[in-house]
């Protein structure tokens, strides 16, 4: 039989309702916000994330799906969603003269990366992106919408770190220390971070091999580099998270895999995932807009990864029920009646309740024991007498009462528990 692709999974009806929960979330807690949705397409052309995200960046160099279509355009499956966000604001002009925009999206990713626990080749972010301010105040809006979202979740115990790369100034000055740190140890470090070293130095610092860890704690530190104004504007986001009580620790060797950061840059971690423990993370990125060909604006914004979220979600017990299928399933003692079932199916959902039915001419034993597979609260009975007389028999499944009823006089009411 043909398999589905490693590292993507089909969303099966026994888990599909936990995504109608988080999606219902992030509309919830983006509209409380003010974010609006957008929606942009699942391929772009690849320059948008080669130029977005960053030449020598892991996920342009070692994990986009990358092909070329029949009019021999260069396409790539988006591996992440602020890039292709930029370029559909730029493209459809939505930024507001003398304004802010903000705008949420939600939808599948592809990375071709190792799949592990948490770790997949389709997975779904959750993001939102605040649009044209260049203040702390945007930065702490950001991360106070995740932390809002994660709370109503049921996500208390994570940890954020926090961490800045300062102006492009001070992070040229601090790259230029770290690379002659670097070079001057380089037979020390692994050949990935070798390489890493000549092509993007800062991601040597979130490096996970042993070897590059020890290194890497002499280096010197991003924070001794910041000029006034990066202190300033790090300092003020701190401020604002301290007095909305949100708690952070400052780690100065969080530098993200994507090359478009600047200033503040944070991620979100949870002892519930193991290896793969980062559940989101975003920072500011105030040179992207420019480099897609657009205007200056500043931007900042954040996306999470669901699949991950509702690992953690499992594990602290705070999945919500899966709702019922059915409030009523409709058991005709013949396939005679099958006619009548629709047309009570179809009185009784115009009234709101959800409603199903056996198509299957199967025995009444077998309806009533699918009823009960499906936890119904109440089954309708059509036999040979309710037919006649134009009625139905309602059976409370809970207590067992029954009693019959003209349909046409059929209203919620018969069916409160
Ligand atoms: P990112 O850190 O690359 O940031 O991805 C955000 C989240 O997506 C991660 O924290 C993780 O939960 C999830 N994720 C990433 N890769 C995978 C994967 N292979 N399998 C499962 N989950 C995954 C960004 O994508 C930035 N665009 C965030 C941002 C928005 N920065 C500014 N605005």
């Amino acid at each position: 039989m043909i398999q589905s692709i490693r590292g993507t999974k089909d969303l099966l009806p026994d888990k599909a309702y936990q995504w109608h929960f988080l999606e219902s979330k992030f509309k919830e807690i983006s509209a409380l916000f003010a974010y609006e949705e957008l929606r942009s397409p699942i391929f772009e052309k690849t320059e948008v994330f080669s130029r977005g995200i960053g030449e020598g960046t892991d996920i342009v160099n070692k994990e986009m799906y990358t092909f070329t279509d029949r009019g021999g355009d260069s396409l790539t499956l988006r591996p992440e969603g602020t890039a292709g966000l930029v370029r559909a604001v730029l493209q459809n002009n939505l930024l507001q003269q003398g304004g802010i925009t903000r705008l949420w999206y939600f939808g599948p990713y592809f990375r071709y990366e190792r799949p592990q626990k948490g770790r997949l080749r389709q997975f779904h972010q959750y993001g939102a992106e605040c649009i044209s301010s260049p203040y702390p105040e945007s930065d702490a809006e950001i991360i106070i919408l995740a932390d809002t979202l994660f709370k109503s979740l049921g996500i208390k115990n994570y940890k954020l770190l926090l961490n800045t790369l300062g102006s492009k100034d001070s992070r040229s000055r601090y790259k230029a220390e770290l690379v002659k740190f670097l070079s001057s140890q380089s037979e020390k470090l692994s050949e990935d971070s070798k390489y890493r070293l000549s092509v993007n130095p800062l991601r040597v610092l979130d490096s996970k091999d042993e070897r590059d860890k020890e290194v890497i704690t002499a280096a010197p530190n991003i924070l001794d580099f910041l000029d006034d104004e990066s202190h300033l504007h790090f300092n003020e986001v701190k401020a604002f998270l301290s007095a909305e009580n949100i708690d952070f620790e400052i780690n100065p060797r969080l530098v993200r895999g994507l090359d478009y950061y600047n200033h503040t840059v944070f991620e979100f971690q949870s002892d519930a995932l193991g290896s793969q423990d980062s559940f989101g993370g975003g920072g500011r990125y105030d040179n992207l807009f420019e480099e897609l060909g657009g205007k200056p604006a500043q931007a900042v914004g954040f996306a999470l990864g669901c699949e991950r979220l509702l690992l953690i979600m499992e594990h602290l017990n705070a999945l919500p029920e899966k709702e019922k299928l059915a409030d009523v399933y409709i058991v005709s003692a013949d396939a005679r009646f099958s006619s009548n079932a629709f047309s009570i199916a179809g009185q009784l959902r115009k009234l709101g309740l959800k409603v199903t039915s056996d198509l299957l001419h199967r025995s009444m034993k077998a309806q009533f024991k699918e009823a009960n597979k499906i936890n119904a609260d109440f089954v309708i009975i059509i036999g040979e007498d309710e037919a006649a007389k134009n009625a139905v028999t309602i059976k409370n499944m809970k207590n067992g009462e029954q009693k019959e009823v003209a349909t046409e006089s059929l209203d919620l009411n018969h069916f409160a528990l």
